[in-house]
């Protein structure tokens, strides 16, 4: 039975252009949905720009921009890294549109009549210089233990202490400089501390293959109740007040969803999005009970996804997700990406350099799993898995018979294969099942790993049978016809890793 898939990515915050950890996420992903689609199923694989948010609303400021035009530009340049490694996403929207604002909307009502939204006031750090209500992060100060200047809010990178802004001695705006003042608003909260809500998380998480190991274990964390006898999920703040670059909350004025409530949203969003332009009918699809809901996350974002978002849809009606990938971060020579020690790979200057994407492509699929654990990409290895694979392996099988097959029998393969050759093609077929399970369980690694063993079996055979020897012979065209025809056919058993357009026959060197 061909299944119905809604596949996205998290969508990345439309404040800088895309890095390398993104294009792994959008790699993974499409290799899966490239490997579905390769089954016969249906997938519907969609992003979209995270648009709102103070963060962008300063970055735009700064930029002398409205932020609309700001996350307008940014999403601009979207395309040509989508296009460059070829991701097949069907639609690429933003959190921005006016179908994300109805859905956002139309959601929160749901929850309110659900009794799940509460109205508190709370007090915080307030810029009177600016006019707004500080995030942490642009609050600094000295350390309450040990002084240290210009620390956040939140810790102390000399000493170590963790705190509340509120401790800071001598805190300031980073905005403005100027000393925050304690001000009282409004805040709705979404009561995730509900019984309900707990029950419901409860039995959405536990259910089988639903999440990674990894993932339930720190779920479980989550959930365990403290020495006082308190859950540990409390209610969530889901509003900020003007100004904020955001989605207005109904009925109450001066107050925007806070960014984390419209952003997962965004995935719906992109999908009607899609179905709208598409000629699809989004409700008769959300409504099918076949599809399955399915999302790729970095490790960093597992709480808003397997608590937050499904809570969120399930007390509004709607489709709960169905299964969470979460996967690791990408290292570069084993330390962290940074921009300013220079040590990030820009996924740009990697096309610019003439670099094929499908190395990239390869190398990463080559280090996944299905666990959540971080990758490494070291150059050295990325040329010599590069080579010795992708160019001395796969590529090399069509290499050593595709000249014959042109120039010698018009680009027609032979009907027959022979029995040596036959023998070769079972054990091909015969590993396909193990490589389809491999690539359905995201084991990308372990499913090269099976190809290349058969890539190797398919030159051991070119190796035994000399084609470029017959081709000298006389008269033995029609077994240089038979012997070539393997190369292509192997081929054919073409890896979801690789795209549709070709991999170069030239080897990554360190002069690219
Ligand atoms: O962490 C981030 O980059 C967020 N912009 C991810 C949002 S994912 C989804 F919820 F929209
Ligand atoms: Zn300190």
């Amino acid at each position: 039975m061909p299944r119905k898939l809604f596949v996205t990515t998290a969508l990345p915050y439309a404040n800088a252009p895309f890095h390398v950890g993104h294009m792994m996420e959008y790699i993974q992903a499409d290799i899966w949905v490239r490997f579905q689609r390769m089954q016969g199923h249906e997938v519907h694989f969609v992003c979209a720009d995270d648009a709102h948010g103070a963060p962008i609303m300063i970055a735009a400021e700064k930029a002398g921009k409205t932020p609309q035009q700001f996350v307008t530009e940014i999403a601009g340049g979207r395309r040509q890294y989508l296009d460059g490694f070829h991701i097949g996403f069907d639609n690429w929207h933003s959190t921005d549109g006016p179908e994300n604002h109805q859905l956002a909307q139309d959601i929160y009502r749901a929850l309110r009549r659900q009794g799940l939204i509460a109205e508190r006031t709370i007090e915080q750090f307030f810029d009177p210089v600016k006019g707004m209500f500080l995030p942490d992060r642009y609050i600094k100060g000295e350390c309450p233990r040990c002084g240290a200047k210009d620390q956040y809010g939140d810790s102390c990178e000399v000493c170590g202490a963790v705190y509340t802004p509120t401790e800071l001695k001598n805190p300031y705006s980073t905005l403005t400089g100027a000393t925050p003042v304690m001000k009282a608003s409004e805040h709705y909260f979404f009561q995730l501390s509900a019984q309900r809500c707990i029950d419901f998380l409860q039995e959405w998480t536990g259910q089988p293959g639903r999440l990674q190991t990894e993932v339930l274990n720190k779920i479980k964390e989550w959930f365990a109740v403290d020495e006082h006898g308190h859950g540990a999920l409390s209610d969530w703040d889901i509003s900020r007040d003007a100004p904020y670059f955001g989605i207005e909350i109904p009925d109450a004025p001066g107050k925007y969803f806070y960014v984390w409530l419209d952003a997962p949203i965004g995935y719906l969003a992109a999908l009607k999005n899609y179905c709208d332009k598409s000629g699809r009918d989004y409700d008769a699809l959300m409504a099918d009970p076949a599809l399955e809901q399915i999302h790729f996350i970095g490790k960093d974002i597992t709480y808003f996804h397997t608590l937050f978002w499904p809570a969120m849809l399930k007390f509004s009606g709607r489709k709960v997700p169905d299964r969470v990938f979460v996967h690791g971060f990408i290292t570069v020579s084993g330390e962290k990406m940074s921009k300013s020690r220079g040590t990030g790979i820009s996924p740009l200057r990697y096309l610019e350099l003439g670099m094929n994407a499908e190395w990239l492509r390869y190398y990463i699929a080559a280090k996944l799993n299905s666990k959540v654990e971080d990758i490494d990409f070291n150059p050295d290895d990325f040329i010599a898995r590069v080579n010795s694979d992708l160019v001395g392996k796969y590529i090399n099988i069509a290499s050593r018979a595709a000249g014959f097959i042109a120039k010698r029998f018009g680009g027609a393969l032979s009907g027959d294969v022979g029995v040596e050759g036959l023998s070769v093609l079972d054990a091909l077929r015969a590993g396909c099942s193990d490589i389809e399970r491999l690539y359905e369980e995201r084991e990308f690694g372990k499913a090269l790993r099976e190809i290349m063993l058969l890539a190797d079996r398919v030159n051991e055979y070119v190796d035994q049978h000399k084609p470029w020897e017959l081709a000298k012979q006389a008269g033995q065209d029609a077994v240089l016809h038979r012997k070539s025809r393997l190369s292509c056919a192997s081929r054919r058993c073409a890896s979801p890793t690789r795209s549709a357009r070709s991999a170069s026959t030239r080897s990554a060197s360190t002069s690219t």
